[in-house]
Parts: structure tokens; C-alpha cells; sequence
């Protein structure tokens, strides 16, 4: 290989069809391997996400990127080779199934994603190392699931337990995120990152004491100060864990607001970056529909009005218009009311926003459960939708019905 085959460029310049001969310069603690073809896109993403910024190509090894079926990156053995590399995986595109045949792994997936959040919970509280490789790979397969059929985690976010709300709010982020990226058409490497993001942004609030964290109603002032520590305890954990720079960005963003009043920083506009944006809207949104100890939480509508009262002060109008637009009028998992007096949940968006198709589950004239029927109300003008409802306002158990009656 002559010398001048050699070329130095930043990692904005890399594209698809080029060879790495090797990186020059990444910040973060994960090494990469330093050699190889960039067979995609997927590559170029996932080098910036590592925090390459430099490196070398070979210009005379430069060749014609096929489709996405070669792997993403063809070894070569190289002597710089370590046992802390990393490969990134060619990933198939997810195939499309029915929002019933993925129900089930989603329902297994989000109680794996309570169980690891918790573990890791648990370790920060503790001051014990906890790898990053078990939330990253979660986060990939919740991007999977989004992929195979939205509808089926973004359901289960609506199920809640009052007393799990930090293990719940941090999954729901995460799931909500991802649902959003893809409705963006953004990248794997983005939506993965983006469900990460989510999955980790408000780890910091477990070294915040029970006695704020878990208060009934609004902090007092000092006791806002103390909660806001939060987003400074959780950017220096995920340093601590090696987590990539970008990524802890979006996390530190998620309070910030575009007038320059959010913190921890008070950046302003353009100073916050576009994930931490959208981390701020869906934090925002799961925070407001919670339901809490001391509250239910609010119909999916009224969240979504207040993300709009939000803007464009605080959250950006852009994003939170494309959040509506993403979630629909009555998102996936919201009860509603029918004029057949009869109870429903959303399970599937259609063309008309304000018909999507429901499980009509509970009759408000007998007071008592019905056996699941899904009803297409784009399909039938027998029927409509009455208003938006919540469980609480008809003190029925939700929960579990959902457990025993759909989720099977
Ligand atoms: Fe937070």
C-alpha cells in the first residue's frame, strides 16, 4: 500500500464504500476495532456514536457498498486487536407481525426491562459497577420490538403500577423514544440511542432521598433544589459506566428548556441538542399521564394540550407537533368512552385520527367486564367514540384485567 493512499478525514466525512485503515482519534472508553470496510450508513453511525471523531482511510481500497445484507464491517486481523473491542452486529430489518403475536414478547420484554432497571437502580444506590452492555442490549431489543409492531409496547405503558413509578416512568421514556425516532425515520444507531437515552435519564434520582423523591404533592423550593441534582448524579454515574459522550448529553439535556429557565445548565435554544429535545417532550408527556401514589394520572389528551401550552417557550413546537402526530388523538393503551356506553382501549391506529380501532372490554350500563371484542370504529358508523376515560373515574381494575382477560 503506498503512503499517500492514506487520507485523514473527520468522521462527518465518512460515507459508505470507504476503508478504515485506522482511528486516529474517539473520545469515551469503548476502543473500537481500527480496520475495516464501511459497508453502511448503520457504520458510519455507529463509529460517531462510539465518539470517533478522526481517523484514516485508504483511498485505494475504496469500493462500491453493496445492499444491507454484508455485514457491516469485514475484519481484518490487525495487531492493535483487543479483548475490549467491539463489532457491531449486522441487524436484519425486524419483520412486521400483529399487534397480538408481539403482545406477548413485548409483555416479557417490559417486565425484563423493569428487572433491569431495577438491578441497576440498585447498584448506583450502592456504589457497585454495573455494566453497561445489559441495559444497551435491552434497549436494542425494545428498539426490535417497536419494529415488529409499535403498538404492543406502547400499550403497555399505559399499564402502571402507583408504587414502581421510577422503574416504570425510566422503561416508558424509553419505549415512547424509540416510537418517536422511528416516526421520525431516524437511523437504528439514533433510535437505539435514543432508547438508551430514555432507559437511563433519570438514574441519578436514586441517590436523592426517599423523603423528597417519594413526597406527596408539590416540592418547596429547597426541596426542588435538592431533586434537581438529579440530572449532576446521573451524568456522573453514566460517565462512570463508560457511557458514550453524546448519549450522556441528551440525559444531561432532559430538563433544560429552549428559553434558557430549565437546568441544570439553563442552555437555551440550538445549545440543547435535537435527542435531548425529544427526551425533554416524552419525559414530560409519561410524567404527566403517570399514575402516582398521591394521583391518577391524566388522560393521554390533556398531556398532550400541555405539551402544546409548552411551546414555544419552553419545548420545541416542531417536535411536539410530530409527538401528537406520532402518538394520534387517542394513542395505543388510552381508554375511551363509546356512545354505546361501553368501555374500550386503543389498540391500533387507522386513517381516521379520531376512529382507531379498540378491545371494547367493559359495559358502563351492567357494570361489569364483557368478554374482549376488537372493533374497528373506522369501519362502522354504529358507534364512535364519546370521550377520552380513565379507569379510576369508574373504579375498575384495569390492571388486571388486562393481565388476565388481553394480555394472553
Ligand atoms: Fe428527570
Amino acid at each position: 500500500m503506498s503512503e499517500n493512499a492514506l487520507k485523514s478525514i473527520k468522521i462527518t466525512e465518512l460515507k459508505p464504500g470507504m476503508y478504515v485503515h485506522q482511528i486516529e482519534e474517539q473520545s469515551g472508553k469503548v476502543q473500537i476495532k481500527s480496520k475495516g470496510r464501511v459497508t453502511s450508513q448503520a457504520i458510519v453511525d455507529s463509529l460517531r456514536k462510539r465518539g470517533v471523531k478522526i481517523l484514516t482511510v485508504d483511498v485505494s481500497k475504496q469500493f462500491e457498498p453493496e445492499g444491507q445484507s454484508l455485514p457491516d464491517i469485514v475484519d481484518e486481523p490487525s495487531a492493535s486487536a483487543s479483548s475490549t473491542e467491539q463489532q457491531v452486529d449486522h441487524k436484519p430489518a425486524e419483520e412486521k407481525i400483529s399487534f397480538s403475536k408481539e403482545l406477548l414478547r413485548a409483555e416479557r420484554l417490559h417486565k425484563r426491562g423493569k428487572g433491569i432497571q431495577k438491578q441497576l437502580l440498585n447498584a448506583v444506590k450502592k456504589g457497585l459497577p454495573f455494566e453497561d452492555k445489559i441495559p444497551r442490549e435491552f434497549s436494542q431489543n425494545l428498539v426490535a420490538s417497536i419494529d415488529r409492531n409499535p403498538d404492543a409496547l406502547v400499550c403497555l405503558t399505559k399499564i402502571r403500577e402507583k408504587d414502581d413509578y421510577l422503574l416504570e416512568h425510566s422503561l416508558n421514556v424509553a419505549i415512547l423514544l424509540a416510537h418517536f425516532g422511528r416516526f421520525l425515520e431516524m437511523s437504528d444507531a439514533e433510535v437505539e440511542d435514543l432508547a438508551y437515552s430514555g432507559f437511563l435519564h433519570d438514574i441519578g434520582k436514586i441517590r436523592i432521598p426517599d423523603s423528597i423523591l417519594h413526597k406527596p404533592g408539590r416540592l418547596d423550593d429547597m426541596e426542588m433544589n435538592v431533586m434537581k441534582d438529579h440530572v449532576y448524579y446521573g451524568v456522573r454515574v453514566l460517565e462512570d459506566m463508560g457511557i458514550a459522550p453524546h448519549l450522556v448529553r441528551t440525559v444531561s439535556e432532559h430538563h433544560e428548556r429552549l428559553d434558557g429557565y430549565g437546568y441544570p445548565a439553563g442552555s437555551r435554544g440550538d445549545e440543547i441538542s435535537r435527542a435531548g429535545r425529544m427526551l425533554a417532550v416524552v419525559d414530560m408527556y409519561d410524567a404527566l399521564t403517570a399514575d402516582r401514589c398521591y394521583k391518577d394520572g391524566m388522560p393521554s389528551q390533556k398531556a398532550l394540550q400541555i405539551l402544546l401550552a409548552e411551546t414555544p417557550d419552553k419545548l420545541d413546537a416542531e417536535l411536539v407537533q410530530l409527538f401528537i402526530k406520532c402518538m394520534g388523538i387517542y394513542p395505543v393503551g388510552s381508554l375511551v368512552k363509546l356512545s354505546n356506553e361501553r368501555l374500550a382501549m386503543v389498540v391500533e391506529q387507522t386513517a381516521s385520527a379520531v376512529a382507531p380501532k379498540v378491545k371494547v372490554f367493559y359495559s358502563l350500563r351492567g357494570n361489569h367486564f364483557l368478554e374482549p371484542k376488537d372493533v374497528d370504529l373506522s369501519s362502522t358508523t354504529t358507534v364512535k367514540i364519546d370521550k377520552p376515560a380513565l379507569a379510576s373515574e369508574y373504579n375498575i381494575n384495569f390492571n388486571g384485567f388486562f393481565d388476565k382477560s388481553i394480555a394472553i
